[in-house]
């Protein structure tokens, strides 16, 4: 099962001036159990920017153009993809699961996550205060 975890805003904004510009501290911390020992894929900037968040125990491994998505998913089943905007966009293709924290303002952001309500159904969600943990999987046909 391969997954994609992001934070978005209501534009589906993940970044602005390559910083989030939210502050959720309990999102970071359900984000670091969640990739707790997993294998993690990642674009050089994002791995730059986990700084002392960076989860416990995960094997990281960082995305470059070219790379061969589907030996590497093969290799790694269970992988997560952690992002950022080019990466998230390279490999949405492949992922059976999403782990979106959808939050209802619009932060005005430069860098997005791809679309997608049309490839994925909603399976789970677990509304906070001004944001939702929401699961998504791919449709089956
Ligand atoms: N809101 C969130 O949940 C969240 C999560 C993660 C990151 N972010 C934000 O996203 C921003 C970083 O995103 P970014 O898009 O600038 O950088 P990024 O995706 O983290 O990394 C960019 C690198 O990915 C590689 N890459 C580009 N296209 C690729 C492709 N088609 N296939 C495989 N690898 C590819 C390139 O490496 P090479 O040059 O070596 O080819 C490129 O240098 C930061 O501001 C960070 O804060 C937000």
């Amino acid at each position: 099962m391969i997954r994609l975890i992001a934070a978005i805003d209501a534009r589906r904004g993940l970044a602005r001036d390559d910083t989030m510009p939210w502050h959720l501290p309990e999102d970071v911390a359900r984000m670091r159990q969640l990739l707790e020992g997993k294998d993690v894929l990642v674009g050089q900037k994002t791995l730059e920017s986990f700084g002392k968040h960076l989860p416990v125990g995960a094997t990281f491994f960082t995305a470059h153009r070219g790379m061969d998505f589907p030996a590497f998913f093969a290799e790694h089943p269970d992988a997560w993809v952690a992002g950022g905007e080019q990466v998230y966009a390279a490999t949405i293709a492949y992922a059976d699961e999403l782990y979106l924290t959808e939050i209802a303002q619009d932060y005005n952001c430069d860098k997005f996550f791809p679309e997608y309500q049309q490839d994925f159904a909603l399976v789970q969600q677990e509304p906070r205060d001004g944001y939702t943990y929401s699961v998504y999987q791919r449709h089956t046909l």
